[in-house]
């Protein structure tokens, strides 16, 4: 593995208004000494851009106090020319692929946005590394980019290991992240680009995401809504609480595939991809009492709140797979990082923001 240095760098961090790419920006902020972080999101209205605001404000708080710098750039990285001069005026030394449309249920009714932000985009991405070491230059040391468990489909075996085949995605969606990995794959191969490629288990969390199901589910509960419980509660997640991921993501940028030379004289690519999960998967309900519990103990929930009248079971939506469970035992051999924070733990922290975020 190439160890690489966070300070004094260049990065480029895509999706940085969005949920993860937020934390991420705070964390880099946070720790990183005289880099610059360029972040660039095209704040689509998918779910409410107010939200992705908030975020960028945080990340300009917390910019005021940091040794590196934070410069937002609003755009699409499907606009190849914005992609190019990006690359050819910062010259990236690490790239951090987190923009995507996310979300399998959006996907069967909006394929279009999949196909123009995940495989467009990403492509960009990857041309963007590729030309980067044009001229000789030393270029784009680690591309990290965001694949998903979806890719694992309806796999029956758990837990799910990176080595399991996944070629039977069952949604648009994870068949576009299953696509970011070959892609990145051959751009290995052909171009010596060090990729690693993480598939993140359902990432939850303060400023997360509303299209989510534990923020949705707050949502309705205050509103006095039901909420729906699909596959009749007959689910299991793996659940992973955002810090875990970002302390995950750091850590891997900082450990890019190593360069190779094969017998055949090309690049042995320079490709990896690991599972980032707790590999304890909850079930649907005890997730929900666990949510409840901790939006009563903020006061966003009466203290004699009644769940069960609010819950409406309800089949498995297609695009859904009924359990997803993570075997992260590479990302802990190689990075020595496992996600730890329990639902308990997670929840309460987000519950608490979420309390503070709907006063403001
Ligand atoms: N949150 C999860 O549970 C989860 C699970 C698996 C994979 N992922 C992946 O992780 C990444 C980050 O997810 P997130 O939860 O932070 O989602 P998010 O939607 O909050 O963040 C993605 C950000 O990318 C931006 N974006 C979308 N298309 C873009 C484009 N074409 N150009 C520029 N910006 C664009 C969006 O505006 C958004 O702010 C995504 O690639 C997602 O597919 C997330």
């Amino acid at each position: 593995m190439e160890k690489l240095e966070l300070n004094n760098k260049r990065i480029l961090l895509t999706g940085a208004a969005g949920f993860i790419g937020a934390h991420l920006a705070l964390r880099l902020l946070r720790d990183c000494d005289r880099s610059v972080i360029v972040g660039v999101d095209d704040m689509n209205a998918y779910y409410d851009p107010a939200l992705k605001e908030y975020r960028l404000g945080l990340i300009r708080e917390a910019q005021k106090t940091s040794g590196s710098r934070f410069e937002f750039v609003k755009g699409s990285i499907a606009d190849k020319a914005l992609m190019t001069h990006l690359g050819e005026t910062y010259a990236f030394d690490i790239v951090v692929n987190l923009a995507a449309q996310a979300g399998v249920r959006y996907s069967i009714d909006h394929p279009d946005v999949y196909i123009e932000s995940n495989l467009i985009g990403f492509f960009n991405i990857l041309e963007l590394c590729r030309h980067s070491y044009d001229g000789g230059k030393p270029g784009v040391q680690h591309l990290v980019y965001a694949s998903s468990s979806s890719v694992y489909g309806g796999n029956q075996k758990v837990p799910f290991a990176v080595e399991d085949p996944v070629d039977h995605p069952v949604s648009l969606y994870a068949a576009t992240k299953k696509s970011n990995e070959l892609m990145a794959h051959a751009y290995a191969k052909l171009y010596n680009v060090p990729a690693t490629g993480l598939r993140f288990f359902t990432v939850y969390g303060p400023a997360g995401r509303p299209d989510m199901f534990y923020y949705s589910a707050a949502e309705k509960l205050c509103r006095g809504e039901t909420i729906r419980i699909f596959n009749y509660g007959s689910c299991k997640r793996d659940f992973t609480y955002v810090d875990d991921v970002v302390e995950g993501v750091i850590r891997v940028m900082r450990g890019a595939p190593e360069k190779k030379t094969g017998a055949d004289g090309l690049p042995v690519p320079p490709y990896a991809v690991y599972n980032i999960g707790g590999g304890r998967p909850e079930n649907l309900m005890d997730f929900v009492s666990v949510l409840v519990e901790a939006l009563m103990r903020a006061d966003v929930l009466p203290a004699d709140f009644d769940l069960e009248s609010h819950l409406e079971p309800v089949p498995m939506q297609p695009g859904d797979v009924p359990v997803t469970f993570a075997d992260s035992a590479a990302l802990e051999r190689d990075f020595g990082f496992c996600p730890q924070t329990g639902i308990r733990e997670g929840l309460g922290a987000f519950a608490e923001w979420y309390r503070d975020y709907r006063k403001n």
